[in-house]
């Protein structure tokens, strides 16, 4: 098997992704009898037989297990099974349960040992890579959370087979996401396979998953608190998340939808060709990302100039100068959601 291994260093750690291995290898990387898992009853239903032979604790599956709540109940529990400071925590799971599974080790008794298990498009892609994780306040995502990168995540694409359709697609506009704000050749590669990606074909997949994780990787490594690149991996996500939290439309949809916002505003800001932006809503709009809403200038304006990202009466905004070429400007919410209006015009 050719695993291959990108390394993130920050300050404090360093975490290793593992692409291309077998899942069912992940023993090899915990102190099996010091170690907890925790998942969801999905992928316990599909996985659970495989499972490392330790105590196992199951979540509901869905964002709404993303809260305080989940962590005392998980917390209590790990209480209870005896798990101390030399303990380990493996999420075995999508972003929920990392996201979840890394906020719980990072506060269990002020932090212990973690590691995950990626099992879906998304969270291989974007959640479970770069240390984020964190639980909502009520509809306010990711309000308690921490920095704190997993000693490991190990991304097996042949998990991406027992995704369900519009969970895959999600995961997909991400890796569309990195492509267009970062690399023009993970976007060609996209292009090129486009129906090898939806056969969702394990060797490609693990190409492009690789691809993805090396370019966040890099990111990361560079601006881990997201104080200045790390922003770059917000592109489409300005809209996208008004979209996601209107239309209760699946994240990646919401913010392909954003992208595509985001690319025409880049056109009338003069930053980019006209054909560059067509071209990516075209291979959009191939995989169906682009689901219809109608959303009116005053919500996008309410909503936007609320969000907990902006600064005074301006949002840092990521636009495209190029395909693989993202940049971050300073606009005021008003020029913003003043450029809606347009949008179906120029598309
Ligand atoms: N920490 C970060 O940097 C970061 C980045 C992006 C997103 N996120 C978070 O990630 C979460 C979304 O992640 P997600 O889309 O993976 O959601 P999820 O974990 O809820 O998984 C989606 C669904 O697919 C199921 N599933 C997962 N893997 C499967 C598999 N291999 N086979 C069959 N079913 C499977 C799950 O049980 C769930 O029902 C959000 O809460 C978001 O905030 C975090």
């Amino acid at each position: 098997v050719h695993l291959k291994k990108v390394i993130i260093t920050t300050e404090d750690r360093r975490s290793e992704i593992i692409i291309g291995g077998k899942w069912t290898e992940v023993a090899g990387y915990i102190p099996i009898e010091r170690t907890v898992v925790i998942t969801d009853e999905n992928i316990f239903r599909i996985y659970g037989e495989k499972f490392p032979s330790c105590q196992v604790f199951c979540i509901r599956p869905g964002e709404k297990s993303k809260n305080l709540d989940t962590i005392e109940n998980l917390g209590s529990k790990l209480l209870s099974a005896g798990v101390d400071r030399g303990g380990f925590i493996l999420g075995i799971g999508g972003g929920v349960v990392c996201d979840i599974a890394g906020f719980l080790a990072s506060v269990y008794m002020r932090g212990i040992r973690f590691g995950f298990v990626s099992s879906s498009l998304l969270s291989q892609v974007d959640a479970s890579v770069g240390g984020k994780n964190g639980v909502n306040l009520g509809s306010v995502k990711n309000i308690f959370g921490t920095f704190n990168q997993p000693e490991f995540v190990i991304c097996d694409t042949d998990m991406l087979k027992t995704l369900p359709e519009d969970e895959y697609l999600s995961g997909l506009a991400e890796l569309i996401k990195m492509g267009a704000a970062l690399s023009k050749s993970l976007l060609d590669s996209i292009e090129k396979n486009k129906e090898m990606i939806m056969a969702r074909e394990t060797k490609l997949m693990e190409s492009l998953v690789y691809e993805s994780v090396r370019l966040k990787a890099d990111i990361v490594s560079e601006d881990e608190k997201e104080s200045g690149k790390r922003k770059i991996l917000n592109f489409g996500h300005t809209f996208g998340h008004v979209i996601e939290a209107v239309t209760g439309q699946k994240h990646g949809l919401a913010i392909a939808s954003g992208m595509k916002i985001a690319a025409v505003i880049s056109v009338l800001e003069g930053m980019l060709q006209e054909s560059e932006s067509k071209h990516l809503i075209g291979l959009l709009g191939y995989f169906s990302l682009l689901k219809d809403h109608d959303i009116s200038v005053e919500v996008y304006e309410k909503m936007i100039g609320t969000d907990k990202k902006r600064e005074g009466a301006d949002v840092s905004f990521v636009l495209l100068e190029a395909e693989g070429k993202a940049l971050i400007k300073k606009i005021s919410v008003k020029r913003l959601t003043g450029y809606i209006g347009l949008i179906e015009k120029i598309r």
